[in-house]
């Protein structure tokens, strides 16, 4: 699969570049059964895609603040969230070979950024300012494990997803809505309405604009 890969700009973000599944791989033509095998690596999923987005559209939510990109699989947030200032981004995978496909591309776009695939969830968040979840809502037994932790952080929580588990974000408020192409297709030839969503009440201000 690795070799496959291919320096491409996500459907919504033409800032960067990261290493995915071209158009012409054959997996885009897979059947269900072996589409779920694939690594979630080789994919910009539209919930990183919108939070990118929405990142270099206000980079004011991370320029000079401590990042964690959780369930960062290629890292295209944690990726943006360094291109556009943060002081520091850790890009967190259970998935060892997210975090090196996470590794080159942060190469592959001229920015530094450290990995772990520790298991976060055991213990409450460290010290971050900004927490960035893309698409890790993708199951009812993830969202039950993640949402709770989310909310129970002290930093600022975004995240990126296009409801794939009714309910589960209903509390959160909506920042920004985008048109995302369908599980990370760089053709774009299935766009799914995508939101950046704010967890819970505010712990910090928002972040003023110092552009
Ligand atoms: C659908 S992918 C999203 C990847 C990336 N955020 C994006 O939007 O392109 C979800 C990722 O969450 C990771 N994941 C699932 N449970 C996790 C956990 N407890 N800690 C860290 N990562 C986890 C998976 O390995 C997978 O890479």
């Amino acid at each position: 699969m690795k070799a496959a890969l291919r320096p491409l700009s996500p459907w919504l973000v033409p800032e960067l570049r990261l290493w995915l599944l071209p158009p012409e791989a054959p997996w885009w033509h897979a059947t269900e059964p072996e589409a779920l095998g694939m690594p979630y690596w080789a994919f910009a999923w539209p919930g990183g895609q919108v939070l990118a987005r929405f990142l270099f559209d206000h980079p004011e939510w991370v320029r000079g603040r401590r990042v964690l990109d959780f369930g960062c699989g290629g890292a295209l947030e944690g990726v943006a969230a360094a291109k556009l200032g943060a002081a520091s981004v850790l890009c967190a995978d259970l998935d060892a070979e997210a975090c090196a496909l996470a590794q080159r591309n942060a190469e592959l776009n001229g920015v530094q950024l450290e990995v772990t695939t520790a298991e976060l969830l055991r213990a409450p968040a460290g010290a971050f300012d900004v927490i960035l979840a893309g698409d890790v809502c993708y199951s009812v037994e993830l969202a039950a494990q993640v949402l709770p932790w989310l909310r129970g952080s002290t930093a600022e929580v975004l995240v990126g997803d296009p409801l794939r588990v009714p309910g589960a974000l209903g509390d959160a408020a909506r920042l920004a809505t985008y048109a995302a192409s369908f599980d990370g297709d760089p053709r774009g030839l299935t766009l799914w309405p995508t939101h950046v969503l704010r967890l819970g009440a505010a712990h910090t201000a928002r972040p003023a604009s110092s552009s």
